[in-house]
């Protein structure tokens, strides 16, 4: 195609691209771009390429824009069980160690689909699990699977397949999670498809980690063939705040084709035979069996590719788990003998390390400090969120009520009581939670927001919608890049969009799709 655009143009709009979604347009791909911004312009009603990067580029950009436009210039190439040795390793390796683990203490799952397209990958995962559904009984899962493609997303969300997305899966693979649909199309079944939460998240935006984009804890991401078409700073930045939702010691898989030293920063690569993934660095030694090279490898199939449907050999042989054990709580760290600092460096230090991702640190740190002064009410809070992102839910919730104790009139304290209940499945307890937040404070915008999810939920449609638009004219006395309280620094503008998106049906990010008891594997 001949280029219309002028080279200026050109590199204006291709650094706005990079800016706003990360993608990464260098000159050699301007006309890719230029042909791209032509068929958005298209669909908007706008001339040509020209006006549609003009129009894009105006003031302010809005998350319409940009996500229409992604839609034009992102690759959405994918295909059920894609590179099947991520899905091997998750199963054989990763969850088997993670059930060991986490015997006796909390059994939640979770898995964020990050660049999910049209869902595929996620539902990969999802028919993984349900095939280990007999060592994961009692076991809160949850998948998150996001994208920034509106179009994608919709497409995921209905879950209908041509023989295109099978192309490289068994045929046990479709026989048994998929019912027909129309000619040649093929629909997820509806106890899979429900496994899975989607929602709209750019990966160059602020909003993970959060409780509120629900991208804190996550035991695994994929992040598959994302990555490889940003701008290299700004996928660093994006690897970086990947640390930060993980815990200790979860992983982070790409492609093959997306190894690289960009992780090694915040990562520690683990070889398997024919794969490398990305597993949290922590303070802590690591103590990582690299698994053995294994039968299989050498161009015979692979269980995958055999295709048994029963459970794999590994979950067999794992010891079954009792169900609903209670979590222990755990003391607070014990504290080193050392002289005294003053509180509020250390309580500083541990609210840098809090955002930096070193939740553990963090915790060390704050523990110092609560022997200075035991009844610090922003100490325990910062503790009680260190352990909420650590998915140390019990113990967030002890120290939230040892936090009530000493100021039952904090606000801040009853919202945060309330998200840990929240991710507990404890809604209803959540509800009154918030509702007292409200009653001490109700211009609490995130208490709005999450009692307005809540009622969604039950189908309290009018009541969730009061709060929903309370939320919205609370955040209009905001400017877009104030930072919400409570919201771990959540912008104005972007729960704006959130919320928006919400009520009109659209990303459906709500803090949680179902209580946690019927979040197990059906
Ligand atoms: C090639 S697909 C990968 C799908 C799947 N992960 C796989 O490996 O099969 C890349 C996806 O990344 C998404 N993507 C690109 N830029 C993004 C961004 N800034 N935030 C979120 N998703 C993005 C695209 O919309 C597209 O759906």
């Amino acid at each position: 195609m001949k280029q219309s655009l002028s080279d200026a143009m050109l590199g204006k709009v291709s650094g706005y691209i990079a800016e706003r979604m990360g993608l990464c347009f260098p000159r050699a791909k301007w006309n890719t771009m230029e042909q791209a911004l032509g068929t958005a312009a298209g669909e908007l009603g706008l001339a040509d390429a020209k006006e549609c990067a003009e129009w894009f580029m105006s003031d302010p950009v809005s998350k319409a824009h940009v996500e229409l436009l992604a839609g034009y210039l992102t690759i959405g190439e994918t295909y059920f069980l894609r590179e099947a040795r991520s899905f091997e390793i998750l199963e054989q390796e990763i969850i088997p160690e993670i059930i060991k683990k986490r015997q006796g203490g909390e059994r939640r799952l979770r898995i964020w689909s990050a660049g999910c397209a049209t869902g595929e990958e996620p539902y990969s995962i999802a028919i993984m699990l349900h095939r280990m559904r007999g060592v994961l009984r009692g076991w809160d899962i949850s998948i998150l699977a996001t994208d920034i493609n509106p179009h994608a997303l919709r497409k995921a969300r209905a879950g209908i397949y041509s023989d295109w997305s099978f192309r490289t899966s068994p045929a046990w693979f479709k026989q048994n999670f998929f019912r027909q649909a129309g000619d040649k199309r093929y629909e997820v079944l509806p106890h899979i498809k429900e496994m899975v939460t989607f929602s709209n998240i750019n990966l160059v935006e602020d909003s993970f980690p959060s409780l509120v984009t629900d991208t804190n804890a996550i035991d695994v991401i994929f992040c598959r063939n994302v990555l490889m078409y940003f701008d290299p700073q700004l996928a660093a930045r994006v690897v970086e705040r990947f640390k930060r939702c993980l815990l200790d010691e979860g992983w982070l898989i790409v492609s093959p084709c997306e190894v690289s030293n960009l992780f090694l920063a915040w990562f520690d690569s683990v070889s398997f035979p024919d794969a490398t993934l990305y597993r949290k660095r922590t303070g802590e030694t690591v103590n990582w069996r690299k698994s053995e090279p294994e039968k299989g490898r050498n161009g015979e199939k692979t269980e995958w590719e055999n295709g048994r449907n029963g459970e794999t050999e590994l979950v067999k042989n794992l010891s079954p788990l009792p169900r609903f054990s209670a979590s222990p709580v755990q003391e607070v760290p014990p504290v080193p003998e050392t002289t005294p600092v003053p509180e509020a460096d250390l309580y500083q230090k541990a609210l840098t390390l809090y955002e930096r991702g070193a939740y553990r640190e963090a915790a060390e740190m704050i523990a110092m400090q609560l022997v200075q002064n035991q009844g610090d009410i922003n100490a325990l809070a910062l503790l009680c969120r260190i352990y909420a992102n650590e998915g140390k839910l019990a113990e967030a919730l002890e120290v939230s009520d040892r936090a009530l104790a000493a100021d039952k009139l904090s606000a801040g304290l009853h919202y945060l009581r309330a998200v840990i209940l929240q991710e507990q499945g404890m809604d209803d307890e959540a509800a009154t939670s918030l509702k007292k937040s409200l009653y001490l404070d109700q211009d609490l915008v995130l208490a709005h927001f999450t009692l307005g999810n809540l009622e969604q939920r039950k189908g309290m449609i009018k009541e969730s919608q009061r709060h929903f638009s309370n939320a919205l004219t609370l955040l209009d006395r905001y400017r877009p890049d104030d930072v919400i309280p409570e919201s771990d620094g959540m912008f104005a503008e972007r729960l704006k969009e959130i919320i928006r998106a919400t009520t009109a049906g659209m990303s459906g990010v709500y803090v949680r799709k179902l209580p946690t008891e019927t979040r197990e594997i059906p």
